[in-house]
């Protein structure tokens, strides 16, 4: 079986990560793994910001999120990368979508763990949009799509399983 079909049968959702920082050449591999993902008309409206796990901006949405949640909703990962997208085109949330699963990919290809993160969506198109547009770097007219979570797992966990005959049709 080819290395690609061993990372995708391995991947899962990982929520638990060590200390570890991520190393800079690591991280600017997941981000080109979002840079190759095929976006329609290749048009490549998509914007990736990395933000380390002590950035202010990441206790804030924590807090924005929910300032009793005893958890962290990055899990303490080491980096977030959140990709924000055109909002005024059609396909920014599928492009989003594909671009996040190549960094999930590719994380697990790397010997990382990450989580795709949806939970603060609202939090970033809500009455602070703009102030966090801002303080994420989100170019003009852009918005917050989908984030990751990457690290060093400390934890894993089986993949989930899946029922082939009920959610397949093949005439
Ligand atoms: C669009 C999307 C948003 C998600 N948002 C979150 C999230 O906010 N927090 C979280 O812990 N997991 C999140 N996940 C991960 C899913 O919960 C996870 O993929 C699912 O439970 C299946 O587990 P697996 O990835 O380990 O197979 C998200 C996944 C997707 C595709």
């Amino acid at each position: 079986m080819s290395d690609f079909f061993k990372v995708l049968e391995n991947r899962n959702s990982v929520r638990k990560y060590s200390d570890r920082p991520l190393p800079e050449d690591l991280c600017r591999k997941l981000v080109e793994a979002g840079l190759r993902a095929p976006t329609a008309v290749n048009k490549q409206e998509l914007h990736f910001t990395v933000v380390k796990n002590d950035d202010p901006v990441q206790a804030e949405i924590q807090n924005d999120l929910n300032p009793d949640a005893q958890t962290s909703f990055f899990y303490n990962a080491p980096v977030t990368i959140y990709i924000s997208g055109n909002e005024s085109f059609k396909w920014t949330a599928v492009d989003a979508g594909i671009a996040v699963e190549n960094i999930h990919l590719a994380a697990e290809a790397l010997g990382l763990g990450s989580v795709i993160l949806g939970c603060m969506k609202d939090v970033l198109n809500g009455e602070k949009k703009e102030e966090y547009a801002r303080k994420l770097d989100f170019p003009e007219g852009y918005g917050y799509q989908i984030a990751i979570a990457a690290g060093y797992a400390e934890a894993t966990k089986e993949q989930h399983s899946f029922d082939f005959e009920k959610n397949v049709t093949m005439f």
